[in-house]
């Protein structure tokens, strides 16, 4: 087991101060894989990306590579890429269509059911005396959340419901609005030398946006026909910033119900076309989700713990000082093609290795996990103090909500998370908050 043996106490709630040292300490980094990513349930793909019997989609969780396939019996499951021989990675593409992994090395070869089916002398140079059984494919436990994959190595870890908790509530909103789902497209992938837990954080940072986003928002207002975001509009702004059970999100109130849900895509000459698609499927959202989330609600930025950041879209940590960003669109299936195209584009102009709001952040993210790499750097604690006392619960929402749309509540409450998964023996130690949000509708965990 990695551990540091130290209790991390990084977080002060009562002032807002951080200790820098977890953005580059290799020992505390080590500590994380095990502790956080050997542990928590992670996105590790989306359904679509493996429709058919057989498909595989090589994915990560954490630095572990790992195989999400669809097996012969159309069951969803996750592998460590290892052979168990001597450990070299049986699958080397990214996708494909397979009934049996073999090794390249010696040719061990596995089914898409994790047992190892063959390998070249097994009667005569194993003398048939080798246990098969106990040389399966390491399998991670796999469930799905309105398509969306996840897994986790810990078998004694709660259901993914429960870990999602009353998150799903906001999820829902854009995840689970159709009975014919979404599918994904991706990801688009891209390595940035920047702390896994830098990109996390800003997820739910109302407080950058205007400053650090202000030449791409003069240019997406032009292209929107919107005035521009100001920091007025959201000190004043009746948006939540709230967070539950590890997850940061943000909740924005949409000014009518026929309101285009996303930001990046939707041009001047196509928000009629967004506008008429989502009055059509009202009635069905409605269904599904009740009025208030169908009608009234729209989830903006969001983080999953620990590294979902922006929907689907993965941070892959590489090392304390690097991170593989991994970003997919997630579309729903009965979208006109000429809508998703739209918002194929705007994500990747926006967001993505080349988005301009992406280009934006990277360089902020690389000066604060930099500032933890000096002498002096570290001698001086990260503020994350906005809002300290101003945060509590709500008769309407689930979780801690700040007081305000712009509040570093979901920062420090997120780096109180991790050090409850860093400094816990167990699963048991980890506390998971009581549902308390009623699910009007008819929309499930599963879809
Ligand atoms: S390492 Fe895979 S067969 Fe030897
Ligand atoms: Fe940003």
């Amino acid at each position: 087991m990695v551990s540091t043996g130290r209790t991390h106490r990084i977080i002060d709630l009562a002032t807002g101060q951080l200790d820098r040292s977890i953005f580059v300490d290799p020992d505390i980094y080590a500590e994380e894989q095990e502790k956080i990513f050997g542990r928590a349930w992670l996105m590790i793909g989306h359904e679509s990306l493996v429709p058919r019997t057989n498909d595989y989609f090589h994915t990560y969780m954490g630095e572990e590579p790992v195989i999400l396939c669809r097996d012969g019996k159309g069951k969803l499951r996750a592998y460590l890429n290892m052979c168990r021989h001597r450990g070299n990675r049986i699958v080397r593409t990214d996708l494909g269509n397979a009934r049996n992994f073999a090794c390249a090395y010696h040719g061990w070869t596995y089914s898409n059911e994790g047992e190892l089916e063959y390998l070249p002398g097994e009667a005569e140079a194993y003398y048939g005396e080798l246990d098969r059984e106990c040389l399966r494919l390491v399998e991670a436990r796999v469930e799905t959340y309105a398509g969306i994959v996840f897994a986790t190595w810990d078998h004694a870890a709660p259901s993914l419901d429960d870990f999602l908790g009353d998150a799903r509530w906001l999820l829902d909103i854009n995840f689970n609005r159709l009975d014919n789902g979404t599918e994904a497209l991706g990801p688009i992938k891209w390595i940035e030398p920047v702390n896994w837990k830098t990109a996390v954080d800003n997820c739910s940072d109302n407080y950058h946006v205007p400053t650090t986003h202000l030449s791409t928002i003069i240019v997406q207002g032009r292209h929107r026909n919107i005035p521009r975001l100001t920091h007025e509009q959201q000190f004043e702004s009746e948006n939540k910033h709230l967070f539950v059970n590890g997850h940061s999100l943000t909740l924005r109130f949409l000014e009518r119900d026929d309101q285009a849900r996303q930001t990046h895509g939707v041009t001047g000459e196509n928000r009629a076309a967004f506008e008429e698609y989502y009055r059509r499927t009202l009635p069905e959202a409605e269904r599904r989700l009740g009025s208030l989330r169908a009608r009234r609600l729209q989830l903006g930025n969001h983080s999953l713990f620990p590294n979902g950041v922006l929907g689907l879209r993965l941070a892959h940590p590489r090392g304390p000082l690097q991170t593989e960003f991994w970003h997919f669109v997630v579309l729903e299936k009965d979208m006109p093609d000429e809508l998703k195209t739209a918002l194929r584009r705007g994500s990747a102009n926006y967001n993505g290795v080349n988005g301009i709001f992406e280009q934006d952040d990277m360089d902020n993210w690389r000066g604060v996990t930099q500032s933890a790499l000096t002498r002096m750097g570290r001698r001086y604690t990260q503020d994350l103090s906005m809002g300290v006392g101003h945060d509590g619960r709500h008769p309407e929402y689930p979780g801690v909500v700040a007081g305000r749309y712009t509040s570093e509540s979901n920062q420090r409450l997120f780096y109180r998370r991790w050090e409850q998964f860093m400094n816990a023996e167990n699963w048991e130690d980890i506390p998971l908050e009581p549902r308390v949000m009623e699910y009007e509708g008819a929309a499930t965990l599963s879809g």
